[in-house]
């Protein structure tokens, strides 16, 4: 099924230079890049796309991090791409992760772990109209 999804290359990730490798690995697997945009996120932008995680001790350290430094936004399109993207990053802590995922090649702990992707159908509903209008969204 044809899907969408939403990814982040986070601060980390473009502060190390890899975010050519990171599209690669999307584009080489069948994921397609419907929307693109690198964005200095304000704090306003962070905390309301992390809301549903704004009674977790790591919030305020991560809305931190996330506002340190450029990301990059994309919405990914392809067969399944939710699961499918889940599946390139790797576990959300580096340490857990399988090999040959991007979090295992390239992010450093549970927090500065280069890259974040919907979770599901309803969070890239809400992660994609976060960011990005339609109009922004190639067909
Ligand atoms: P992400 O998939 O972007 O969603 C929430 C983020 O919180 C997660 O990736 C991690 O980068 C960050 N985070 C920091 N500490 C923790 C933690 N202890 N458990 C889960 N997520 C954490």
């Amino acid at each position: 099924m044809a899907e969408r999804t939403l990814s982040i290359i986070k601060p980390d990730g473009v502060e190390k230079g890899v975010i050519g490798k990171i599209v690669d690995r999307f584009e080489s697997n069948g994921l397609k890049i419907a929307a693109m945009k690198m964005v200095h996120l304000s704090r306003k932008e962070a905390e309301g796309f992390y809301y549903v995680h704004r009674e977790r001790p790591f919030f305020a350290s991560l809305v931190d991090f996330m506002v340190s430094g450029p990301v990059v936004l994309m919405v990914l399109e392809g067969n399944n791409a939710i699961a499918k993207n889940r599946e390139l990053m790797g576990a959300t802590n580096p340490a857990n992760a399988d090999k040959g995922t991007i979090r295992k090649d390239f992010a450093t702990d549970i927090e500065r772990n280069t890259v974040h992707g919907s979770d599901s159908p309803e969070s890239a509903a809400f992660e994609i109209s976060h960011f990005f209008s339609a109009t922004e969204i190639v067909n």
